[in-house]
């Protein structure tokens, strides 16, 4: 596996597209129709072939043209083992064959090599069987976004479209359902050429494009100058009073005199100058593989690992992200390990969060696990301790791909997406700088006073159906009969008011809890103790609530399996979300991180209500309502000694 940073540019290379499906069901016919119907065989070919079959007493097969034109081809190649030339009228292509062999499914889950889009080939015969899953899941391994699906064999159908119709359906929810959307599904016949380059009248019910018109319809890799700038910072020299940064533009391009913005700090600056170390001239702009030094107008803090960019489209900020990962060191890959995380010129010390499936390399089953040995690739969710800057792979293979090191080795690879996770740059962003505080006169310890009582968050979080709603309303209801000033902050509550304008995109999720969490430390400024019942999924989101106002913010977990959840079901949710009509569900098609280090944990699979109620007023009054530099100067005693207002 090589460096992140090796792989030369695409640009005005074929479209690259790589072919996943069983040798079974017609993958070598298929691609042989594609080159012979596209009229890119080399002449004679063809015929030569069905000569050798006919002096061998043999039927031909197209895949003895595949097999022909493979050998003569091995030798070129470098990275995957099987690479087929064919061109159309509108641009050339590289189809990739090699799905199931360990370095193919190496460099292309590690990121060292990628493909622009993805043919799948399954059996219309025999239907959505454990082989056409396990190549979808291939797909969705690979983080290809341009899918094309065929349905081969309809003639062994007799081109039916209720057939057809039936498989389509079938595997369109499977590719839903692991996160991959086909652009189209073919009806095609390989062995009689029928939907791959010409037309066929036995599919006259099918409206969609043939194969080829659907590869014709690929976007084409968009050469690294024309994506967005991306400068990751190599280094920051100082040289006679000027600070130059240095760094490879790995994507984009970059004039004097254009704001950049360095992430994950946000700050912003603009270029002075391109140092040019060789010419005399100095350089006005610079574009993607080129290394440049450049100097900021504005003296802002720049370190090593931070990425430059335009503000019109910046790199991703989060400390949290899924991978594929190919895993390589002898000792395996576990939850809670940490190892170096190497992302362009950053180095960030990761911790594994999640290992969410694992992969077998040499037959593609896979299933979960509890360790990833080598040569297995796998799916994990990384977790680092402060905000990173990267992108999704296919966005950006430069900033979206990474290695892991351990002992100075490195221990495996892998390509980033976000799927469930947030942007964070929205959660840390303050759109506006000449904005002050105002002092109150009344200060929080009279507040206390007036009340008797200290005020703070206690902060619900678990499960939909985990028991937070229904906890909190009841401690609500005891802590007021008490004489407190509670109020309880609620998701569903809030999202009929506040936060109606968002929904459960894992953005707006962070943005539903960044409001509460404010709104939470006011009324808790204002005196209440404030009882919250967000799901609050993310981790990073709980925290920064938390840094609000760390001295009184106190984390309950409200603990119930998924199971539990799922048959309790109080909404009907669950049921929904099954069935696919709710995307994004917690817990079943979006995360849900517990917390690490609550101060409290209530378990709903074991309490009643009433038990936990009991148990989280016992918090409350033991850890909340007093203490940390306040005690009640009137000394009026419990506060349950006191009436509450109005009863
Ligand atoms: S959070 O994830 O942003 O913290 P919040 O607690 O406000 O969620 O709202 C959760 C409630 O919204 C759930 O109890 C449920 O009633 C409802 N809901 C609707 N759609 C979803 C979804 N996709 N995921 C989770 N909850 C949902």
């Amino acid at each position: 596996m090589s460096d992140p940073s090796s792989e030369p540019g695409r640009e005005g290379q074929p479209l690259r597209v790589v072919i996943v499906g069983h040798v079974d069901h017609g993958k070598s016919t298929l691609v042989g129709r594609l080159i012979h119907d596209t009229g890119s065989l080399p002449e004679g070919k063809l015929e030569a072939i069905q000569a050798m079959c006919e002096s061998r007493g043999m039927p031909f097969e197209w895949a003895f043209l595949m097999d022909a034109l493979q050998a003569e081809r091995d030798q070129g190649i470098t990275i995957d083992s099987a690479q087929i030339w064919f061109k159309t009228t509108k641009r050339n292509y590289v189809i990739i064959d090699a799905p199931g062999h360990k370095e193919f499914l190496k460099n292309m889950v590690s990121g060292a090599a990628s493909a622009d889009a993805a043919l799948l080939v399954i059996d219309a015969h025999e239907g959505v069987q454990e082989q056409s899953r396990r190549h979808g899941y291939l797909l969705h391994l690979l983080g290809v976004r341009q899918v094309v699906v065929a349905i081969n064999k309809m003639d062994l159908v007799d081109y039916s479209r209720a057939r057809f119709v039936k498989v389509e359906e079938e595997f369109r929810n499977y590719l839903a359902d692991i996160g991959v959307e086909a652009q189209h599904i073919i009806p095609v016949s390989s062995r009689e050429g029928d939907g791959i380059v010409n037309r066929s009248e036995k599919l006259d019910w099918y409206e969609g494009p043939t194969v080829i018109e659907a590869f014709d319809g690929f976007h084409p890799p968009m050469p690294l100058s024309e994506l967005p700038l991306r400068l990751p910072v190599q280094d920051v020299y100082k040289f006679d009073h000027r600070r130059i940064i240095a760094g490879r533009i790995e994507s984009g391009r970059l004039r004097v005199g254009d704001q950049l913005v360095l992430s994950p700090s946000n700050k912003a600056a603009r270029v002075a100058s391109i140092e040019n170390w060789n010419e005399t001239t100095p350089a006005i702009a610079a574009s993607a593989g080129q290394s440049v030094g450049i100097t900021l107008q504005e003296q802002i803090f720049v370190e090593r690992g931070q990425v430059a960019s335009h503000a019109e489209n910046l790199p991703i900020e989060t400390n949290v992200f899924r991978a594929n990962v190919f895993w390589l060191g002898k000792k395996p890959l576990r939850v809670g390990n940490r190892y170096t995380l190497k992302l362009h010129t950053g180095e960030h010390r990761a911790q594994v969060q999640s290992i969410d499936r694992i992969v077998d390399v040499t037959d593609l089953s896979s299933g979960e696990g509890a360790e990833v040995a080598k040569n297995a690739v796998a799916e994990v969710t990384l977790r680092t301790r402060g905000l990173v800057a990267l992108d999704e792979f296919p966005d950006n293979a430069r900033t979206g791909r990474f290695v892991l090191i351990e002992d100075y080795a490195i221990v495996g690879g892998g390509i980033i997406n976000m799927k469930g996770y947030p942007d964070q740059r929205q959660s840390v962003t303050r759109k506006s700088a000449y904005v002050f505080h105002e002092d109150h006169r009344v200060t929080a310890n009279a507040r206390w006073t007036f009340n008797g009582h200290r005020s703070g968050v206690l902060w619900l979080t678990g499960l939909s159906g985990a028991g937070k709603s229904t906890l909190a309303l009841e401690l609500e209801s005891q802590l007021f009969r008490k004489g407190y000033q509670v109020y309880v902050l609620d998701g569903d509550n809030l999202r009929n008011g506040l936060n109606a304008n968002l929904g459960f995109a894992p953005e707006d999720r962070a943005e539903n809890i960044r409001r509460a969490g404010e709104v939470a430390a006011l009324f808790a400024e204002a005196g209440f103790i404030v009882v919250t019942a967000f799901i609050s999924p993310y981790r990073a989101d709980r925290d920064r609530v938390r840094a609000i106002g760390p001295d009184g913010f106190h984390e309950v977990y409200v603990k119930a399996s998924l199971e539990t959840c799922e048959k309790r079901d109080p909404k009907g949710l669950y049921h929904k979300a099954r069935t696919g009509e709710i995307p994004e569900f917690t817990g079943i098609s979006s995360p849900y991180e517990a917390p690490e280090e609550p101060e409290l944990v209530v378990d709903t699979d074991r309490l009643t209500v009433e038990e936990s109620v009991a148990l989280l007023l016992e918090y409350v009054e033991k850890n909340m309502v007093s203490g940390k530099g306040w005690e009640d100067p009137n000394r009026l005693g419990s506060v349950s000694q006191k009436a509450a207002p109005g009863l």
